[in-house]
C-alpha cells in the first residue's frame, strides 16, 4: 500500500482539487483506494458528494476508532472517511509525541486491501499535519506557478527535511504544478527554477488551469464524472500514471 499525502501549509493551492482527482483518477485505472479527509473544513467528502460531517477522522484521532468503522463506500474501488465535525479537536489535544503518530497507528491497524491511501490535508503545520506526515511514505505537494509559490515551497521543504530528520522518517517528495498557464512566462520560469533546485521531483504532467476542475465539487463530483473530456481530467489521467510510473519531468 502507497500512503500519499497531499500536503502543502498553503492554503487555496490546489490540495483538495489534487486529493479529490488523484484519488478518483487511482480507482478509474483500476487501484483500490482509500481517501482520508484531515482538512477540518471537510472539503475532501463534499466534493465527493458528501457533508464533509459525518464522524470520520474526528473518531478515528480523538477516540482511536479503527479506520475500517468509519469508512464509507465513496465511488466504486473508492472507499472514503470524512473529516467529522469534531475534527478541528485534534489540533488541541493534551499529550505528548504519542499524539503525532495516531494516524500511523491507524492505518497500520488496516486491513492490506488498499493500493492507495490518499489523505488530502489541511493548509495549516499543526497536529493534523504532522499527523499526514508521520503516516505518509509519499508526500504529493502541489504548487501555483508565481513567485511567492516557489519561495513558500523552499520554505515548506526545508521544515520538512527537519521535522523528517527530528522525527527519524522519511517521506519521498513528488512536486506538481497546479494552475499552470503555458502562455505565461513566470509559470515556466517557476517551472524551471523548480527543476533546478529539486531535481527529479517535478512530476511530468502539469495541472492547467481549467474551469471544470474549479466547478466539479459544487456538483459533488470527480473531475472525471463533471466533465470526463476536459484540460483537467486530461491532467489528472496524466498525474495519475506519473505516481504510478514514477514519471518526472527529467525523465526518470
Ligand atoms: N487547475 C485548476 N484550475 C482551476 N481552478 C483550480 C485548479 N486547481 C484548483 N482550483 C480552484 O482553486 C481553489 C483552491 O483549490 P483547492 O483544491 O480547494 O485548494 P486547497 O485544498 O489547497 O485549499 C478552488 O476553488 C479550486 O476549485
Ligand atoms: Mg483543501
Amino acid at each position: 500500500m502507497r500512503v500519499v499525502a497531499v500536503l502543502n501549509q498553503k492554503g487555496g493551492v490546489g490540495k483538495t482539487t489534487t486529493s479529490v482527482n488523484t484519488a478518483h483518477g487511482l480507482a478509474l485505472s483500476g487501484e483500490s483506494v482509500l481517501g482520508l479527509d484531515l482538512d477540518p473544513q471537510g472539503h475532501l467528502g463534499v466534493s465527493f458528494g458528501f457533508k464533509g460531517t459525518e464522524p470520520g477522522m474526528d473518531d478515528v484521532l480523538l477516540d482511536n476508532v479503527p479506520l475500517a468503522e468509519r469508512r464509507r463506500e465513496g465511488r466504486e474501488r473508492l472507499d472514503l472517511v470524512t473529516a467529522g465535525a469534531r475534527l478541528p479537536d485534534v489540533e488541541r489535544m493534551e499529550g505528548g509525541q504519542e499524539r503525532g503518530w495516531r494516524l500511523r497507528r491507524a492505518i497500520d491497524a488496516l486491513d492490506n486491501g488498499y493500493g492507495f491511501l490518499v489523505m488530502d490535508c489541511p493548509p495549516s503545520s499543526g497536529l493534523l499535519a504532522m499527523n499526514a506526515l508521520l503516516a505518509a511514505d509519499e508526500l504529493l505537494i502541489p504548487v501555483y506557478c508565481d513567485f511567492l509559490s516557489l519561495q513558500g515551497l523552499s520554505r515548506l521543504m526545508k521544515i520538512l527535511h527537519q521535522i523528517e530528520r527530528r522525527m527519524g522518517v522519511w517521506t519521498r517528495k513528488h512536486l506538481v504544478l497546479v494552475r499552470y498557464q503555458q502562455r505565461r512566462r513566470l509559470a515556466n520560469e517557476v517551472r524551471d527554477k523548480i527543476r533546478e533546485y529539486f531535481p527529479g521531483q517535478l512530476l511530468r504532467t502539469h495541472i492547467r488551469d481549467n474551469v471544470s476542475l474549479a466547478e466539479a465539487p459544487g456538483f459533488g463530483q470527480s473531475v472525471f464524472e463533471h466533465q470526463p473530456r476536459s484540460h483537467g481530467a486530461e491532467d489528472y489521467t496524466e498525474l495519475v500514471r506519473d505516481l504510478v510510473e514514477g514519471r518526472t519531468v527529467d525523465g526518470a
